[in-house]
């Protein structure tokens, strides 16, 4: 089994590039299939999940040419197959976006239920919904998802909860229905508005993405297309908070700064100094950084995917800081790691309550899940002495290179059998 072993003292300090949008490009690669042709997507990250769509691809029947995973070729012309059905499907939470593309290109789809991070009951009825509403028929049965429809016709759709994953996949099952579709309350998050601006790419006619309501007008045919992914908005926080952590002095490169706003507002609150650029920001960490209270909430609010590591952050803030995850009910797995390493966290339902400590210590702590993988890296890089994380196929599945990006800007780590 392979762990990271990570030495606290270092401060980051230098230069780091971030890669593309793992949460973006994890929704355009099943996007492409409803082109029918061939499409080139660059700037995707070297992960685990972007592997295993590749394996859906070909189980599909499409062809797919890489180069070392960074820029993708995928001829769609050839699938031949409407099941994403198996280990990559069940691995992965994003697999659910084949049933909005399989079902707008071929009006057909089935997919096992999606797997993904352990991090509250993630349901899909709004996705279900949307799907309905444009005239299909969808059945949940032996652990596997269904959805038909002789055709698709425009509908308005209204989300009863804000969610990325169902205002996507009813863009990709809008996109070549017959007239036109509405979604309103729908996610704003910068990956919806790059897979609505790739889906423009190939043709289609959506307006409104990045705003509450977002309005796709059906066409009859989509061309293929080259798109870059937008840089990772959370690869970015992971990256400044661990500079703030360490009392370090980063530029992170390759951003869009805009993206950032809600993580520089709450570093800056606890006193780090943050300096934008146009693709880049600085972050330069103080000695002892004060508390502050967060809540997570969809974009632009503070992103739940960074509540886990800038939770590591406060542990050595000085006072008392209230954490409220709004969006998953059970992101606070990583706090009993961060206990064994000497925090002071109190969790109450959806709140965690940390009182700032001096300084962390290191222990043997288990990645729990994606973000908690990330925020145990940081715990690692301050706690005194040695700290080995294990469960690393989490980090695997989401974070580029992070030992070699972390190494180079001086953190003392390594992965090794165990
Ligand atoms: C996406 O998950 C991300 N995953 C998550 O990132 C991220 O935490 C989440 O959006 C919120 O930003 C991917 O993009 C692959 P949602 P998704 O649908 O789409 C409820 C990471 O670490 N809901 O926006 O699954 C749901 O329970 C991962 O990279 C319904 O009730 O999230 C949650 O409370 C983890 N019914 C809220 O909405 C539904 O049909 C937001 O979920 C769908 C969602």
């Amino acid at each position: 089994m392979e762990k990271l072993l990570i030495k606290s003292g270092n401060k980051l300090q230098g230069k780091i590039r971030i890669s593309g949008a793992k949460n973006a490009a994890v929704a355009i690669i099943p996007a492409a299939i409803l082109s029918g042709d061939i499409c080139f997507i660059e700037n995707l990250p070297k992960i685990n999940d972007v592997r295993q769509l590749e394996q859906i691809l070909l189980q599909l029947g499409a062809e797919v040419e890489h180069n070392h995973f960074s820029k993708m070729k995928i001829n769609a012309s050839t699938i031949n197959n409407y099941e994403a059905l198996g280990d990559s499907a069940r691995s992965m939470r994003a697999s659910y976006y084949f049933l909005g593309a399989m079902l707008g290109r071929f009006g057909k789809a089935a997919v096992s239920l999606p797997g993904g991070c352990n991090i509250g009951v993630r349901p899909i009825d709004q996705h279900i919904k949307g799907f309905e509403a444009l005239g299909a028929k969808v059945t949940i049965e032996h652990g596997v998802v269904r959805a038909e429809a002789k055709e698709l016709i425009g509908a308005s759709i209204y989300l009863d909860v804000i969610s990325v994953g169902a205002t996507i996949n009813i863009m990709l099952a809008a996109v070549k229905a017959k007239g036109v579709t509405t979604i309103e309350n729908a996610a704003k998050e910068p990956h919806v508005v790059d897979v609505a601006n790739f889906l423009n790419a190939m043709g289609a006619d959506i307006k409104g993405a990045g705003t509450d309501v977002i309005k796709i007008n059906g066409v009859e045919e989509l061309h293929g297309c080259d798109h870059m992914v937008i840089p990772d908005q959370i690869e970015a926080g992971t990256y400044m908070i661990a500079a703030a952590a360490t009392q370090g002095n980063v530029t992170i490169e390759n951003v869009i700064p805009y993206h950032l706003e809600s993580i520089s507002a709450k570093l800056m609150e606890m006193g780090v100094v943050i300096k934008e650029y146009d693709d880049s920001v600085q972050v330069i960490g103080k000695e002892r950084l004060k508390s502050v209270d967060l809540k997570t909430l969809p974009y632009p609010g503070f992103p739940t995917d960074l509540q886990q590591p800038m939770s590591v952050l406060l542990t050595i803030a000085e006072g008392t800081s209230v954490v409220t995850e709004s969006i998953w009910e059970n992101r606070f797995r990583h706090v009993g790691e961060l206990k064994r390493m000497g925090a002071n966290i109190k969790v109450e339902g959806r709140v965690a309550v940390i009182e700032g400590v001096e300084k962390l210590s290191g222990a043997e702590v288990q990645a729990t899940d994606l973000r908690a993988g990330a925020a145990m890296v940081i715990a690692g890089l301050i706690g005194e002495g040695e700290t080995l994380i294990s469960n690393l196929i989490h980090i695997d599945r989401g974070y580029e290179g992070l030992e070699e990006k972390m190494l180079s800007l001086g953190g003392n780590i390594k992965r090794i059998q165990a």
